[in-house]
Formats: structure tokens, C-alpha cells, sequence
């Protein structure tokens, strides 16, 4: 389980955050905030370092795009989902488990 203040992201900007051990890309879309595993499933790029269209986000490197809300894969090279975690909202405090 890991913590970020909501007001410290930035709109569709998404961090790297480590939550037990593993590198979790974090973004917020408007209200909400999305957390999928960082790690492409393609080839190993971090997706924090991709762009956010809506609730998707393109990986940088070959640029397979993935759904924020389900850690799904929509475009290829990527075909394999990526691991999403469960976000929860308390006023300012975000946590990512
Ligand atoms: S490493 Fe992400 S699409 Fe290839």
C-alpha cells in the first residue's frame, strides 16, 4: 500500500510510484485517479513516461496504448493486459493497494 496527495498530480500526468515493491503508474484524469502496473507488457518501457489521451495511455517506445481504468491492452504491439490496483480517495489522501 502506498499514499500520494491527490493535489500533488498533476492532470493527466502520470507518476511512478512504488507500492510493495513494484513500480505502479499513477494517473489522475479530472476527479479520478488511475493506477496500472508501469511496466509495458510489450517490452519493458515505463508508461509513466507515455502519454494520456482520456482514460488511455500510449507507451512511448513502440506505442501500444492501454485503458487507465482496467490496465487493459487496446492497441498493439501490446497484447497482454497490465496489472491494475485498486485506488481509493479520501479527500486529499490517495491510496494505492
Ligand atoms: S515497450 Fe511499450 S509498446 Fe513496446
Amino acid at each position: 500500500m502506498s499514499e500520494v496527495a491527490f493535489d500533488s498530480l498533476v492532470d493527466s500526468k502520470p507518476v511512478a510510484i512504488e507500492v510493495n515493491g513494484t513500480t505502479v503508474c499513477v494517473t489522475r484524469v479530472g476527479d479520478e485517479v488511475f493506477a496500472i502496473a508501469d511496466t509495458c507488457t510489450h517490452s519493458e518501457a515505463s508508461l509513466s513516461e507515455g502519454e494520456v489521451t482520456g482514460t488511455k495511455i500510449e507507451c512511448w517506445l513502440h506505442g501500444a496504448e492501454f485503458d487507465l481504468r482496467t490496465g487493459q491492452a487496446l492497441t498493439p504491439p501490446a497484447t497482454e493486459a497490465l496489472k491494475s490496483f485498486n485506488v481509493k480517495r479520501d479527500g486529499n489522501k490517495v491510496i494505492i493497494s
